[in-house]
């Protein structure tokens, strides 16, 4: 499908997709979230796809949330069904068995901070700012933000957010656990780059392995999470790549994975 609300580049085995409606903040309405659908199928699809990197276009956003000027017009039901379909995409992610990273440039407020919450971890600029400020329009987060954002930081610091409606800051956010590294505005995109080329190199038995297990995981007890690790820690040696990455450490050598 063309593209007319975000942008889809690939290089080096990187997708690299840009929310593109910078004069809207990149806010989200159904089409953009029929493109970002579509785009992430492709990434799922295409085995030469390692790495799926989030951006939005523009010096002021991420995703400044849903399109409001969307939601302002929407029934019950149709609100419930653009939830939904914003929950089919960000349940999606998590089911991509390759990482996802956000790389958060400025506002990622409402579904633009679930939307981030959703992908394996968040790079941010020291310009980001987080929040759930659907309060302030009399409603509440519909893309998960009232059950991801409690599972990262607490339910307690989480409701905060959610119930305030106030706006956290890049560095706020790295404290309480929810993006994993800040860096300056010039050098977020490079830097997330390098984080995904450097991915790309690893093994992909591997990186699926941890994702699923880490995934699974925060769902279950302890042991439970615990048996799902050892699963997926056998099906590892069930490829070539452990017997690579293993040989190539004895043989003093850097690995070469073939996903195999
Ligand atoms: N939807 C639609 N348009 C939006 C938007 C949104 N979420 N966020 C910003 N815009 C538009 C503004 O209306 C404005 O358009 P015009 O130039 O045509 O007037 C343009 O983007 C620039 O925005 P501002 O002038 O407001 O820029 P600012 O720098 O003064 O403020 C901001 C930036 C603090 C992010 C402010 O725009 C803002 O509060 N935006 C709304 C954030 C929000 O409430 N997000 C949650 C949406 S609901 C949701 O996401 C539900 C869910 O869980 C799925």
């Amino acid at each position: 499908m063309a593209y007319e609300n975000i942008l889809f580049e690939v290089q080096d085995g990187i997708a690299l997709l840009t929310f593109n409606r910078p004069k809207a903040l990149n806010a989200l309405n159904p089409q953009t979230l029929e493109e970002v659908r579509d785009a992430v199928e492709r990434v799922r699809q295409d085995d030469a796809l390692r790495v799926l990197v989030f951006t939005g276009a523009g010096d002021k956003a991420f995703v400044a949330g849903a399109d409001i000027s969307e939601l302002q017009k929407m029934n019950p039901l149709e609100a419930r069904l653009f939830a939904e379909r914003g929950q089919e995409i960000v349940f999606s992610l998590e089911a991509l068995p390759k990482p996802v990273i956000a790389c958060v440039n400025g506002f990622a407020l409402g579904g633009g901070c679930e939307l981030a919450m959703s992908c394996d971890f968040i790079y941010a600029s020291e310009r980001a700012q987080f929040g759930q400020p659907e309060i302030n329009l009399g409603i509440i987060p519909g893309f998960g933000g009232t059950q991801r954002l409690a599972r990262l930081i607490g339910r307690a610091k989480a409701k905060e957010i959610c119930m305030t409606g106030e706006r956290i800051s890049a560095q706020e956010a790295k404290a309480l656990g929810l993006v994993a590294k800040v860096f300056p505005a010039e050098t977020l995109l490079e830097e997330t780059l390098k984080a995904a080329r450097n991915l790309a190199e690893k093994s992909r038995v591997a990186l699926r392995a941890i994702k699923q297990a880490v995934d699974r995981g925060m769902d279950v007890d302890l042991k439970t999470g615990c048996a799902f690790e050892a699963e997926a820690f056998g099906v590892c040696f069930a490829g070539q790549d452990a017997r690579e990455g293993t040989t190539a450490f004895l043989e003093k050598r850097k690995p070469h994975f073939t996903g195999t």
